[in-house]
């Protein structure tokens, strides 16, 4: 099986990253695809998307979790967790995530290390996507999370500073060409809000970007997806039919397509 890895990435706080991918992930393995999420952000959001607060934390005060699997550059087989779902599983993160780039720091080959450790799981032929979570940052980190990619999807938040800093972001992949082959895959707008007429403008400005595909799916504003992240549940599963639930069902065919 050929095994896609994709990357949720924007330096910007809170376009969507960690919903797009706890969604994204929950649809495509209803799909019946094999997916594997990696946590990789210290604030744990995408591992707290499918698990209560005390599991969390106790995976993440365990050694079985990403902090400790890059420090000790281990093969991350052993450190994968089964969600309720079938076909779904999860490498969860730690707050320890937080001391990241200091660990890496003296490695050799230091932006590779993500990569090597997933290097295993991926050839397994086990899963059709991994999909990673990354933090807000742009740091070395992060750029282990695209050295490990084949896609990155950037979420954009529909909103006035929503595309600040998106052009930096662009830049900075670009300038990873000669380290990875991840290709930006699209942008995906989120939190879109009809009452508002940011949409339009957010779409304005990325039709500027030639080169960029955005994505025809988008996902609106829905307060069901605040409350299904509360009860640790995707959320077409705390409420079937909902707008948002429609819209990442959407979004899993559209990249199933691509
Ligand atoms: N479509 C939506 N409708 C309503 N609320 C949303 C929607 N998408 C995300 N949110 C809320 O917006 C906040 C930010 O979303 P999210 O955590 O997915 O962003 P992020 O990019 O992962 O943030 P960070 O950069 O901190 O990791 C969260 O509180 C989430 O519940
Ligand atoms: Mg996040």
């Amino acid at each position: 099986m050929n095994t896609r890895t994709i990357c949720f990435t924007n330096n910007k706080g809170g376009s969507g990253k960690s919903t797009t991918c706890a969604n994204l992930a929950y649809e495509l393995s209803a799909a019946g695809k094999k997916v594997l999420m990696v946590d990789g952000d210290m604030q744990l959001n995408l591992s707290l998307s499918f698990f209560e607060e005390d599991e969390v934390l106790a995976m993440a005060e365990n050694k079985k979790n990403l902090y400790y699997a890059i420090k000790d550059k281990d093969d991350l087989t052993d450190y994968i967790v089964k969600t309720e779902y079938d076909n779904l599983d999860l490498i969860p993160s730690s707050t320890l995530m937080s001391q990241i780039e200091y660990e890496l720091f003296t490695m050799m080959q230091r932006e590779l290390v993500l990569k090597k450790c997933l290097k295993k799981v991926k050839e397994s032929g086990k899963y059709d996507y991994i999909l990673i979570d990354a933090p807000p940052t742009l740091g070395t980190w992060v750029i282990n999370i695209l050295c490990a990619s084949d896609d990155v999807i950037v979420p954009v938040e529909a909103s006035p500073w929503g595309l600040f800093g998106l052009a930096n972001m662009f830049e900075f992949i670009a300038s990873l060409e000669e380290m990875t082959d991840a290709r930006v895959l699209g942008v995906l707008i989120t939190k879109v809000d009809e009452r508002k007429n940011y949409y339009r403008q957010t779409m304005e400005v990325l039709d500027s970007y030639e080169s960029i595909n955005v994505f025809k799916s988008v996902i609106h504003v829905d307060s069901m997806i605040e409350w299904a992240q509360d009860a640790s549940k995707p959320v077409a599963v705390f409420k079937k039919n909902t707008r948002s639930a429609l819209e990442f069902r959407e979004l899993a065919k559209e990249l199933m397509r691509l």
